[in-house]
Order: structure tokens, then C-alpha cells, then sequence
């Protein structure tokens, strides 16, 4: 495996995620505010050849995975373009979407034929009026159609991203769960994360603990699966059930010890850690005319002063005799 993806604590990146734009059609309260976030000027996005460009030096180099993010991926008019650009590359084994849902249903069979391999989709609730209150906008029904497009072409398991904050929609994680009965879906419940001004605050956060509690009152014989290698989620299942449930424990229990993962904004920054500001700007590099090697070892030092983990990702169960006031300034200040 390259060096240069590789850190001083030994972990090996092999997941590369990319953000094709910071732009979003929804909304949702925990993560942009009403009027939305400032906009980069198109002229410092990455072009579709860069992306391309930094892309196979990853995949060279030893990346296996490329997860396309945003904002929201599915609004960048060349995601199809892109997906098949990358499907050639070779070594590369997948190629994932984390999308909204919204443009799902109307763009899976073209992305499908493009190359994707593994979709993840947001939804926060099963209740259209909430659904309009959490993201701001119209959509729901486009969301689940995604759902059941990808299901029907063939995904599987179809991941689905769920924020669970306290007082919005702890109440659902049955209903969440239920669907799993018949549906080919690996269901999976997110920590809220406090991030720029998303108004987070301790008491809005359902532990894991408390996910786990709430659902194993339903469902007793819910069993734990063994945990694959550099997850970010803790996988379960009801026997008898076709999909699974997983929980994404970012703030209990983080799992910053087998990260494997790298990520590009999308005007060119690297990022080695999803918390934490230290960025270097590829983009710049790349049209100042950086060679191969330049630009490998511009990769190399930024994933060599990667943390061991970051300081925004603590263990709270090791922090229970400190106020929960200073927790929160600690976090808000990362
Ligand atoms: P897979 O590639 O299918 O394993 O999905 P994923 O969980 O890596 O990606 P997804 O885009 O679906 O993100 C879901 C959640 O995972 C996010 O809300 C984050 O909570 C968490 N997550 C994703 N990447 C990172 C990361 O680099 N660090 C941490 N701490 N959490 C992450
Ligand atoms: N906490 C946890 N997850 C979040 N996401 C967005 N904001 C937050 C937050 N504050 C989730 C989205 C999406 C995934 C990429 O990140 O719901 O599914
Ligand atoms: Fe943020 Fe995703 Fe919601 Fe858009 S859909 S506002 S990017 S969480």
C-alpha cells in the first residue's frame, strides 16, 4: 500500500470521498441554515478533469473506494459523466452516492448503467408534514420513490441515513426499524454532530445506548453482527427480518482508530479528518502545475500529520464528571 496514504499510526486510506458541490436543494435544520451557505465561486470548484486527475492518482496509489458527496452530489449536472469517468478507473472496486433522495428515482438507471455501486439516502422521518419542517422543503414522496427505485434496480442493502435528534424524531426509530421487516434496507441511525452553527447542543443527542434500549424493548432478539473492518457503523439484525439496522456512534463511541478515509471538498481541499480545519488546497497545486510527485507528496504530509483521533471525537462515556457546558464549548470550538 502507498506511503503516502498511509499514516504515522500505520492506518491505510483507501476511501476517498469527494464532494461534488456545496450546493444543496434541501434545506434540513441540522445542517445548512434557511438561506443556505455562502457559495464558492464556480471558478474555484473543481473541474470535471480535475476531479478526474486527483482521482486516478488516489486510485494508483491504492484507493479502492470513492464515495461522492456534497451538498447534495445528484444536483452537479455531470454526476453520470463522472461516475463513468471513474468506473474505468482501474482498481477501482466502488463507487458510492450520498444523496438527498430527491433526483434519485429520475437519475438511478442512468448512474446505474454509469457504474454506481452503493447508494446511502438521508431521511430523517416517515412523516411528510415533519419531513417538510426538518429539510425546509417539498420532496418526501421523491425521497422514498429513490428508495424503492434502488431497491427495485437492484441495491442492496439500500443504506438509509437517519440524524436522530431528541424532540424531532426519537419517536420514530421504531417505525425506522420496522421498515426493515420487509424492505432490503440497512437502516442506520446517525449521532446528531454539532457542526457550524447547526445549534447542537448535548441534550438534543440520542446515544447509541439509548437507540439500542428503545428498540431491544420491541425486538429482544435483536442480534449484533460482527463489525467489518474500518465501518463507521455498528451493524444488527432481527432474525427473520431482510434488511439490518446499524448505528453510527460518532459521538459515543468514535471510531477515529481504523479510519481509512480521505476527503476532497469540493473547491480542491484534502481533508484527512471530517473534524477539524487543516486543509491544503490540491486545486491550487494542480493549475500552479504540480507533477504526479509533487502532488503525492503534497498528499503525503497532509495524511502524515493526520491525529490519532481528532480532539472533537472523545469517548463521552469517559467524560461523565465534566460539566456538560464545557463539553459543549469544547465541541463548538473544534
Ligand atoms: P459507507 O461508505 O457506506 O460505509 O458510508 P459512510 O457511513 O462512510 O458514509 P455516509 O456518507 O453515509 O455518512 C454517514 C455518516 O457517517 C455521516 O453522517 C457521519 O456521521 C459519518 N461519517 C462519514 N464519514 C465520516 C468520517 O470521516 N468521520 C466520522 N467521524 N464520521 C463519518
Ligand atoms: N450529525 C450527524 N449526521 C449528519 N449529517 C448531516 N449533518 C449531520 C449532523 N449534524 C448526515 C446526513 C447524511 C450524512 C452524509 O451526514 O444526514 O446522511
Ligand atoms: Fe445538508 Fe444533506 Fe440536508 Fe442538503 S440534504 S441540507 S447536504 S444534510
Amino acid at each position: 500500500f502507498s506511503a503516502f496514504l498511509t499514516d504515522s499510526f500505520g492506518r491505510q486510506h483507501s476511501y476517498l470521498r469527494i464532494s461534488l458541490t456545496e450546493r444543496c436543494n434541501l434545506r434540513c435544520q441540522y445542517c445548512m441554515p434557511e438561506e443556505g451557505v455562502p457559495l464558492t465561486p464556480k471558478a474555484d470548484l473543481l473541474t470535471t478533469e480535475e476531479i478526474l486527475t486527483l482521482a486516478r492518482l488516489f486510485v494508483r496509489e491504492g484507493v479502492t473506494k470513492i464515495r461522492l458527496t456534497g451538498g447534495e452530489p445528484l444536483i452537479r449536472p455531470d454526476v453520470v459523466d463522472i461516475v463513468a469517468r471513474l468506473r474505468r478507473l482501474e482498481g477501482l472496486r466502488t463507487i458510492g452516492v450520498t444523496t438527498n433522495g430527491i433526483n434519485l428515482a429520475r437519475l438511478l438507471p442512468q448512474l446505474q448503467k454509469a457504474g454506481l455501486s452503493a447508494i446511502n439516502i438521508s431521511l430523517d422521518t416517515l412523516v411528510p408534514a415533519k419531513f417538510e419542517f426538518i429539510v425546509r422543503r417539498k420532496g418526501f414522496h421523491k425521497v422514498m420513490e429513490g428508495i424503492h427505485k434502488a431497491i427495485e434496480l437492484g441495491y442492496n442493502p439500500v443504506k438509509v441515513n437517519c440524524v436522530v435528534i431528541r424532540g424531532l424524531n426519537e419517536d420514530e426509530l421504531i417505525d425506522f426499524v420496522a421498515l426493515t421487516k420487509g424492505l432490503p434496507l440497512d437502516m442506520r441511525f446517525i449521532e446528531y454532530m454539532p457542526f457550524d452553527g447547526n445549534k447542537w447542543n448535548f441534550k438534543k443527542m440520542v446515544s447509541y445506548k439509548e437507540m439500542l434500549d428503545t428498540i431491544r424493548q420491541q425486538w429482544p432478539e435483536m442480534e449484533k453482527l460482527p463489525e467489518e473492518e474500518s465501518s463507521t457503523a455498528k451493524a444488527f439484525k432481527i432474525p427473520g427480518f431482510e434488511g439490518q439496522i446499524s448505528f453510527i456512534t460518532s459521538m459515543s463511541e468514535h471510531f477515529c482508530g481504523t479510519c481509512n478515509r480521505l476527503r476532497i471538498t469540493a473547491d480542491g481541499n484534502l481533508k484527512v479528518c471530517l473534524f477539524g480545519n487543516s486543509e491544503v488546497s490540491l486545486r491550487d497545486h494542480l493549475r500552479a502545475g504540480a507533477s504526479e510527485q509533487e502532488l503525492l507528496r503534497i498528499i503525503g504530509a497532509a495524511v502524515g500529520r493526520k491525529k490519532r483521533q481528532h480532539a472533537g471525537m472523545f469517548n463521552i462515556s469517559q467524560m461523565k464528571n465534566r460539566p456538560m457546558i464545557l463539553i459543549e464549548l469544547f465541541l463548538m470550538l473544534q
